[in-house]
């Protein structure tokens, strides 16, 4: 059964989904994009990506799709493929449309390309033995908190990660470490879980968010602010968030290990009381 796809108010066979080389999703990443997470058919945070993906439309100035409009379509496509009931990941992606090239927007404004996919999702099962990460210097732009489709130095961070047989790559910029290439990161020093500032220099991840919320509604002391590179070796855990990982302790950082080596009690109950959190 081939996959059917959402591309512009209709379902389509992925290999008939046709999109235009002048797309400027294609020439310049100029569009958003959001994964949203589906336990056996119900969304974790939907409104909440709809929200995020509102504002990274009004911050690119893109016209011409209200994103609650897609809430609709993400279920249609689980039922489609049938994923109704499966663990599943539906990719979304808003670009600023197809024009003849040029890098002032299109004047007149032309309609949004709007793709949707869903597949489904193995959770990883890395969370019991956790997993090994690198730094890496932060190449990317200063406005991270837009979730643009440009991830060049993302995607070559990650692929840093890969060849040094690690699963993430931890973004350094100015000695602080800011983010995963799609995880947000947190340290745990002397009780207390630490994660970067929501600033213009990492995404307002909804893990993150959520990890938050879940400290401060079960005592487990936490702040915003920055971690620098220098500080990481005295955390007693580091771990990271995002909707593909959840939770996830890490073991090893650049090859030393991280606290006593194995996944740790704090990021153990942050888990725990994420998985009672999502549907
Ligand atoms: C750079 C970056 N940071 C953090 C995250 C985690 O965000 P969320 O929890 O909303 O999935 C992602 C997700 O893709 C990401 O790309």
């Amino acid at each position: 059964m081939s996959q059917i796809v959402y591309l512009n108010g209709k379902y389509v066979p992925l290999e008939e989904a046709r999109i235009s080389p002048e797309d400027r999703g294609f020439l310049f990443a100029d569009g958003i994009y959001e994964v949203v997470r589906s336990y056996g058919g119900a969304f974790f945070e939907m409104d909440a990506h709809l929200s995020r993906m509102a504002d990274g439309l009004a911050a690119l100035l893109i016209g011409g799709l209200e994103p609650a409009a897609l809430q609709p379509v993400a279920h249609t496509l689980l039922e489609r493929n049938g994923l109704a009931g499966a663990d599943a990941l539906v990719y979304m992606q808003v670009t600023r449309g197809a024009a003849v090239r040029g890098h002032a927007f299109p004047n007149p404004p032309v309609p949004p390309t709007v793709y949707a996919a869903a597949r489904q999702f193995q959770p990883r099962a890395d969370a019991i033995r956790g997993i090994t990460v690198i730094t890496a210097p932060d190449d990317r732009w200063s406005r991270c908190n837009i979730k643009t489709t440009g991830l060049l130095a993302n995607c070559l961070a990650l692929q840093q990660a890969v060849d040094a047989e690690a699963t993430e790559a931890v973004l350094v910029r100015d000695g602080a470490v800011l983010e995963g290439t799609h995880t947000s990161f947190f340290g745990v020093f002397d009780g207390v879980v630490r994660t970067a500032p929501a600033d213009n220099y990492i995404l307002p991840s909804i893990t993150r968010r959520v990890t938050l919320e879940l400290c401060r509604a079960n005592g487990i002391p936490c702040e915003e602010r920055a971690l620098l590179l220098n500080e990481l070796e005295a955390a007693d855990e580091l771990f990271l968030a995002g909707t593909t990982m959840e939770i996830m302790p890490i073991v090893k950082l650049n090859g030393t290990p991280v606290g006593t080596g194995r996944p740790g009690p704090v990021a153990g109950r942050l888990l725990e009381l994420f998985r009672a959190r999502t549907p």
